[in-house]
């Protein structure tokens, strides 16, 4: 039964991974909304896809996310590959996230697990206008944006659109016109609606979308069967390289194309 099981998610992955022109694609088996243990399988998944592609001296950006989290805690040094000269930033500045799941949090983690370099970005949730303006004009917020915007590597999260309004505390007039423009996805701050457009986008900074567009590999790792629309949207996007998933959302995926 065990093997009939992997054959039947290597053939979704493979489905998948044709279907979005994607180098690769892991499913993991279960349904991580409902089972702790298939989160970590899909953190575990998470973090040996990150190992695989990674260099002696690379520059890794993360999201936040309890799915990245959960990457976080999953991730051992190989041996193979010294990772004193790597880095690990996040992503994008503040996107109102509770603290064990604010991308400085991960990417801080992931470089003490494999004694790796980390540097923070320091920007408060929710910016103004006024806020962000200033904040740009900063020479350190300046040279670490620089850092993350030449990363490598990109690992995010993929969020349902309207359960990230939700979770980044915006008032209800900011979550109903990102329902009216169609948002299905978020990820790093940014909603894709569901032919993989960008519909709108959180004031932060860190990494803009033409840096996702030419970064060499972008990993998204996103599980769970309502998760299903947000992955397809964000694989419309069209700039992901790596997909890691588990059975539910691949089963649903599957269904749709
Ligand atoms: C956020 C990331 O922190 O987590 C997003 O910035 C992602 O990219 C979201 O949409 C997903 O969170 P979770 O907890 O469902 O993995």
């Amino acid at each position: 039964p065990m093997a009939k099981e992997l054959f039947g998610l290597n053939e979704l992955g493979e489905k998948i991974r044709r279907a979005y022109n994607l180098q690769k694609v892991v499913v993991v088996p279960g349904d991580c909304d409902s089972s702790p243990l298939t989160k970590r399988d899909l953190g575990s998944a998470g973090a040996k896809a990150l190992l695989g592609v990674m260099n002696q001296e690379d520059t890794v950006a993360v999201t936040g996310g309890s799915t990245l989290a959960a990457v976080a805690g999953e991730l051992n040094p190989q041996g193979s590959v010294p990772m004193k000269n790597s880095w690990f930033v996040p992503a994008r500045g503040g996107l109102g996230e509770s603290m064990e799941f604010q991308a400085n949090t991960i990417a801080s983690t992931m470089a003490k697990r494999v004694g790796a370099q980390y540097r923070l970005l320091h920007v408060p949730d929710l910016l103004s206008d006024d806020a962000y303006q200033s904040l740009v004009q900063d020479r350190n917020i300046q040279e670490i944006v620089q850092v993350i915007r030449q990363c490598r590597i990109i690992v995010h999260g993929i969020g349902d659109a309207m359960e990230m309004t939700r979770r980044r505390n915006l008032d209800a007039a900011a979550a109903q016109e990102i329902e009216k423009e169609g948002a299905v996805a978020e990820s790093f701050g940014y909603y894709f609606n569901e032919k993989g457009e960008v519909v709108h986008r959180m004031i932060t900074l860190g990494l803009r979308l033409e840096d996702i567009m030419r970064t060499e590999i972008v990993i998204g790792i996103a599980g769970g069967k309502d998760k299903a629309n947000a992955i397809h949207s964000v694989l419309k996007f069209g700039h992901e390289n790596i997909l890691v998933t588990d059975e539910a959302a691949a089963s649903e995926i599957c269904r749709q194309i």
